[in-house]
């Protein structure tokens, strides 16, 4: 049998949004390889986990994924490949020794994430390579629900884009759809809140630091602009009401 690799959506930081079967499966994995967003930092994922899951008797590793803009089908910069291939590596040496590997990343796996970056890399090294991905709570669930603001309901349309999108983009979205979840939005906040002025949604927008952590943060007044905004932040766009139906 093959040592697998596991995706493991750790959820947006409260350690109790990890899901039963994450946590199960964290605690059979040898090894952990876990994502940093810079060199001498920490990995946020591993810390999640850390508060549920003991890793002093596992082998773990703590490797650099750059945070640069990556297009869909078009090959980031050398940094960024390098930094994939070398935990791809890690990761295909570890499976060699026999060990289950846990890749834990933040919310969940299918948005915006280093996982499926890491899967395409490790495809193209060893195409019969086995992985596993396990959803996680996403982020702009979490933030839904500390606002108790519904996502979409009925016939709506939403939208997720990342707020460093250029300005017609944002105003295109702004105007297509009924719900837009702006993610990294922290650098760009200033010009977000000019673009749902313009667009006479401000009114209609929340602001959500660290959503289910301690030092969560909610602003529902957009009229100034919240200040040091951690990386962790989402704005929920809602045009519409709570879904009044009955
Ligand atoms: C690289 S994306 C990861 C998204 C993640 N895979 C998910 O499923 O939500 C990072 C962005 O997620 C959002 N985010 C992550 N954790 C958050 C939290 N606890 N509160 C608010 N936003 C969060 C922020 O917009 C942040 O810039």
């Amino acid at each position: 049998m093959h040592s697998t690799l596991h995706i493991i959506g750790t959820g947006p930081g409260d350690p109790e949004l990890l899901t039963i079967k994450a946590l199960n499966t964290l605690n059979k994995c040898q090894a952990i390889v876990a994502p940093k967003g810079s060199p001498d930092g920490q990995s946020t994922a591993l810390s999640i986990i850390s508060q549920m899951v003991s890793v002093t008797e596992k082998e773990v590793y703590q490797l650099y994924f750059p945070m640069k803009k990556i297009k869909a089908g078009i090959e980031p910069c050398c940094e960024v490949r390098e930094a994939w291939r070398t935990a791809a590596t890690k990761i295909l040496s570890l499976l060699d020794q026999g060990k289950e590997v846990a890749f834990p990343t933040l919310g969940d796996p299918a948005i915006y994430s280093t996982g499926y970056y890491l899967y395409e890399t490790l495809l193209s090294l060893r195409p019969e390579v086995a992985v596993r991905f396990y959803s996680g709570i996403s982020a702009m669930s979490s933030c839904s629900a500390e606002t108790a603001i519904p996502i979409c309901l009925g016939n709506e349309m939403l939208a997720v884009v990342p707020a460093t999108f250029s300005d017609e983009r944002i105003r295109q979205t702004l105007r297509d759809f009924d719900t837009i979840v702006l993610m990294k939005v922290h650098r760009v906040l200033d010009r977000i809140c000019l673009l749902l002025d313009e667009a006479n949604l401000l009114d209609k927008a929340v602001f959500v630091e660290r959503a289910g952590m301690k030092e969560e943060r909610i602003i529902r007044d957009l009229s100034e602009v919240p200040q040091n905004p951690h990386y962790f932040s989402t704005m929920i766009v809602r045009k519409n009401g709570m879904g009044n139906f009955c």
